[in-house]
């Protein structure tokens, strides 16, 4: 009665103590599907002509939600990712907007939360043109894209737009089964 479960102990201790010399990848950061690590997030540029609204809800069937910029350093990574993803792409929404708002706050969607960090375009934010924020190329035929600004828009407008998710922490682990174990990775 007391053997077999004395024999099954130590087997199990020995594999655990095997296992310990298993090595395990360190855990990495990525993201999943067709976004892109960009300024710390997983980003999806979508070309196609979506209003706001249509935009919004192509990011959530991603699981993913419009993107918003943090700061300079986001804003100059997300430049460089679009001029070299998409250079003839001008406009993108973000999730930025004051629909419902009758004061001058602009909020992102994504989050939720006020936007403090709004590098507008010289003379906006024309709050008369609509409630809904892009990000603008600012574009000269001749020298090409200068930089990436917002600019307030209709929210009906159409226009490209790009997506974004956080990043997926994974580690892996080596998990026992009844009878065997397998290596599984794991969300963090
Ligand atoms: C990723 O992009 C490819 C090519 O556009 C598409 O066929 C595929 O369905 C996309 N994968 C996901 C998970 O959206
Ligand atoms: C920019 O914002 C991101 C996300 O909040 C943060 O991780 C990063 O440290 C910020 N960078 C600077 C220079 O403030
Ligand atoms: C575009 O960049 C030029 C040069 O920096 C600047 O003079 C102009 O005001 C910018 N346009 C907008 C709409 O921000
Ligand atoms: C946005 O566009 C729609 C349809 O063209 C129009 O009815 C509406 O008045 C516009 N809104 C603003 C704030 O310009
Ligand atoms: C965008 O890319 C073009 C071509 O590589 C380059 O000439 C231009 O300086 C870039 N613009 C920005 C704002 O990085």
């Amino acid at each position: 009665m007391l053997w077999p479960k004395l024999i099954g102990f130590a087997v199990l201790s020995l594999l655990l103590a095997q296992l310990q010399f298993i090595p395990s990848d360190a855990a990495v950061s990525g993201c999943s599907d067709n976004f892109t690590q960009v300024a710390g997030k997983c980003l999806f540029a979508a070309n196609y002509w979506y209003n706001w609204y249509q935009a919004e809800r192509h990011c959530r069937s991603l699981g993913a939600g419009l993107f918003n910029l943090q700061n300079q350093t986001q804003l100059q990574q997300i430049s460089d990712w679009l001029n070299a993803t998409l250079p003839y792409t001008i406009e993108f929404w973000t999730s930025g907007n004051k629909l419902g708002q009758y004061g001058a706050n602009y909020y992102w969607q994504n989050t939720g939360e006020q936007a403090h960090y709004l590098p507008w375009a010289n003379g906006q934010p024309l709050a008369a043109s609509g409630d809904c924020v892009t990000l603008f190329a600012n574009y000269t035929y001749y020298e090409g894209i200068l930089g990436y600004n917002l600019v307030v828009r209709n929210c009906t407008h159409p226009s490209p737009h790009v997506c974004e998710k956080q990043t997926q922490i994974t580690d892996n682990r080596i998990c026992l089964k009844t009878g065997s174990y397998e290596n599984v990775q794991v969300l963090l």
